[in-house]
Parts: C-alpha cells; sequence; structure tokens
C-alpha cells in the first residue's frame, strides 16, 4: 500500500484542495523538519548559481556546448557529460548543415504560401502565448510540412536523441523505461518571429504537469527521495516511475501526452542572446525547491504558490526569489544549432523590443519509445494521415486540404518507427 494513499491521485481529484491540505499534512510528517530540509536545497541552489555565473564571466555563456559531430564520433569527454548533466541543458553546434535549415526554412514558407496561410489563418486559438499585433502568428500551429517531418526524421535529430535519452539513467527499480535509441516523433509547431517584434518574453515556468508533481502517484515515486527529505540521494536522471505520469485531463488546455527527456528546438535562422531568446536556470535538481516551497509556513494550507490545474507551474519573484535569480540565456546560435533543456528544468523567454534578425525555430524533442509514447504515436499516427492537428493541440486542421504536406511515402525508417509503423 502506498505510503501517500490519503491523497494520491491518477486524475485530477474532484476536490483538489483538499488533497493539497492531505498532501502537505503527510509530507511534513514524513520529512520532519522541512525548514531545514529547505534551507539546505537553498544552499545548494546558491552554489550552483555561483558556478553557472562564473562559468559565464570566464567562457561567455552559462550553458554547456557540444560538437554535433564529437557526440557522432564518441568524442564529448567525460568533463563535458558531467557539466551536461550538472546543468540539464545544452546547445549542439552545426546539429544540421546551415543550408540544409535554410531549405527547410524556405520550403516551410512556401508551404505556407502555396496554401494562402495569410488568407485562412483565424488567429490564435489559445492565449499561452499572449496576443500578437502582427496579421502573422508568433507560434504557427502547422505540423506536418515536409521541412518538418525531414527534420524529426534525419538521421542526425535521431543520433543526438538517442545521446540525449542515454544521459538518463534507463535501467532502474528493476525495468527499463524506456528504449533510449528509438524515438517517438513528436509533432509540435514552429516559431516565426520577424525583425522588429516587441515582445514581453514568457515568464518562468515548467512543463510536463504542474499539480501532478505533487499529486501523481508516478511523481510521488519519482520525487520520493525528496518528499523523504534525502535531497542528497535524489537523482533527477533516473528514469524511474516518469513514463508513468499522466498529465491531469483539464478542459481544453494543451498539455503534452509523451514523456520527453528533453525538450528542444532548432535554430532556423541566427539568433543573438540578448535578443528576446529563451533563459534556463541550469540545475535540474532546482525542481526539489519548487517542490518543497509550497510547504514552508507562510504558504496557505490548499494552495501551491501560484499551481492551478490546466496551467504551467509558474516560477515567481513572490515565491522563487532565488531561482529567478539564475535564468542564464543560450548563448549566440546560429542557424543549425539546436537547444536542449531536462524536463525538470525551468525556463522563460526574455522580452524584446524591436528584435534584430529573425527569430525562427522549429521544436523538436527527445521522446523515447516506452508504452506511453507508443501509445501517443498512434494518435499521432492518425492526425498525420489526415493531416489533422495532433491531440496535444487546439483542433486548428488548417492542414487537412493542403495538397503539399509530407505523406505516408516519405517516411524513412526513423519515420515509420517513430510512428509506431515498425
Ligand atoms: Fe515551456
Amino acid at each position: 500500500m502506498s505510503k501517500y494513499q490519503a491523497f494520491e491521485s491518477a486524475t485530477l481529484p474532484q476536490d483538489y484542495k483538499d488533497s493539497i491540505i492531505k498532501m502537505k499534512r503527510t509530507l511534513r510528517a514524513q520529512i520532519g523538519d522541512v525548514d531545514a530540509l529547505f534551507a539546505q536545497v537553498s544552499e545548494f541552489i546558491r552554489g550552483e548559481i555561483a558556478s553557472i555565473k562564473q562559468q559565464e564571466a570566464s567562457t561567455g555563456s552559462g550553458w554547456p556546448e557540444i560538437e554535433f559531430d564529437d557526440i557522432v564520433h564518441g568524442k564529448v569527454t567525460a568533463e563535458q557529460l558531467a557539466l551536461i548533466k550538472r546543468r540539464g541543458c545544452l546547445v549542439i553546434r552545426n546539429h544540421f548543415p546551415r543550408d540544409q535549415v535554410l531549405s527547410w526554412e524556405k520550403g516551410l514558407l512556401d508551404y505556407l504560401d502555396h496554401n494562402q496561410f495569410d488568407r485562412v489563418y483565424r488567429g490564435p486559438a489559445d492565449t499561452f502565448f499572449g496576443s500578437l499585433e502582427a496579421s502573422r502568428p508568433e507560434i504557427f500551429p502547422i505540423y506536418w510540412s515536409v521541412s518538418q517531418m525531414q527534420i524529426r526524421q534525419h538521421e542526425r535529430m535521431a543520433a543526438a536523441q538517442s545521446f540525449l535519452n542515454r544521459l538518463w539513467k534507463t535501467d532502474s527499480q528493476g525495468q527499463q523505461w524506456f528504449d533510449p535509441d528509438v524515438n517517438a516523433l513528436y509533432p509540435d509547431r514552429v516559431r516565426r518571429r520577424p525583425p522588429g517584434t516587441n515582445s514581453k518574453g514568457l515568464g518562468p515556468h515548467t512543463d510536463s504537469g504542474a499539480l501532478e508533481r505533487w499529486l501523481h502517484p508516478a511523481y510521488l515515486k519519482a520525487f520520493d527521495k525528496i518528499y523523504s527529505g534525502d535531497f542528497e540521494s535524489y537523482d533527477p536522471w533516473d528514469a524511474a516511475y516518469r513514463p508513468e505520469v499522466e498529465e491531469y485531463a483539464y478542459k481544453d488546455t494543451v498539455k503534452c501526452s509523451a514523456f520527453r527527456t528533453f525538450q528542444g528546438w532548432t535554430a532556423l535562422s541566427d539568433m543573438r542572446a540578448d535578443q528576446g531568446v529563451l533563459h534556463t536556470l541550469p540545475i535540474p535538481k532546482a525542481m526539489a525547491y519548487m517542490l518543497l516551497r509550497p510547504l514552508l509556513d507562510d504558504v496557505p494550507e490548499d494552495e501551491l504558490c501560484g499551481v492551478a490545474p490546466g496551467k504551467v507551474l509558474p516560477v515567481s519573484e513572490q515565491w522563487h526569489p532565488l531561482l529567478v535569480r539564475g535564468l542564464t540565456p543560450i548563448p549566440d546560435v546560429q542557424a543549425g544549432d539546436s537547444v536542449w533543456w531536462h524536463c525538470d528544468v525551468i525556463h522563460s523567454v526574455a522580452p524584446v523590443t524591436n528584435q534584430e534578425g529573425w527569430g525562427n525555430v522549429m521544436y523538436v524533442p527527445a521522446a523515447p519509445m516506452c508504452p506511453k509514447n507508443r501509445r501517443y504515436a498512434q494518435d499521432v499516427l492518425k492526425a498525420f494521415e489526415k493531416g489533422a492537428s495532433p491531440d496535444d493541440f487546439v483542433r486548428e486542421d488548417y492542414e487537412t486540404t493542403w495538397a503539399d504536406r509530407f505523406t505516408t511515402k516519405d517516411l524513412n525508417t526513423i519515420g515509420r518507427c517513430g510512428l509506431g509503423l515498425e
């Protein structure tokens, strides 16, 4: 019988506030001195932020960087691997040749133009990224262009995803939790931000569940070391139970039905680090701070520092000032570089005024095959065959009638495996 049975729930509880009250009671009793544990975690984070700032001062960036060719030739050093695991994020330089991504970028634009996207676009269907003044969106709800599918099923993408998945401990608790060398093809959108853009950015948060991180049985097992007061032994790279998390269904918000080891995107344009780019808190173990903060006495008993069903997990100046201080921008990137961050890593997008140059990216995460991802791959396959929006996104279905989208006969072996066809 689970020690969390008083409040744990695989689906959104009817009275989730009551579950929060019971959760706090159970966890406080189990941890004992919550203040001391929180102080220990805070001390660790202060040390990590100092190390990040020091790296920034000496190398120009707090992010680890590796060359794609070093992945392929097994030349990533033990020191580089240790730094990637410590920071939980990285840039892969020259992941794709520049000419290749610029031709994908052009292919995508042609696809939008042939199909008169500007005329048919009905405006943002969700308000997650705020409203935009431009006639074109910033995030394009387009999934099935030849360009997007070619990058998803590219052997260089598969090689990087395997490398990233292998940073995780896949075998633990007597089970293999995912296959690091087969990746589910997770269709996501593209972002195209033109020069001159003014954007408020996006506040710091984490994805992959919010309330779930305290109430879902699989997350309670994944975070059991933290919830037992043993922060030292907590390993954010242990895959145990993570693919068993199912985000709570809530009205019709965007959610993620796949387990992702890393979220990521590939740059389709050069981007300077001061032009409203992605920031992370490069500390995967900072999740412990997020999880323990609501257990302190100054938070109302039925609240979790701003967590609400169907919303991302927010990081705020009010509740998490130490974490906000550590937010670190990506270095300057060139078209063809890719950027990756661990699924627990806090991230934000900085505001920008009169952006210089383009800010174009294709979102392609690492989602290794496991029962959860195989299930979602079946839904993805159906959407792909129809040219419909994938189940995780708002049903906008722009592409169903578009003639030149990527088709089944264009799939290679990686694509077929990624859709669960092989
Ligand atoms: Fe996010």
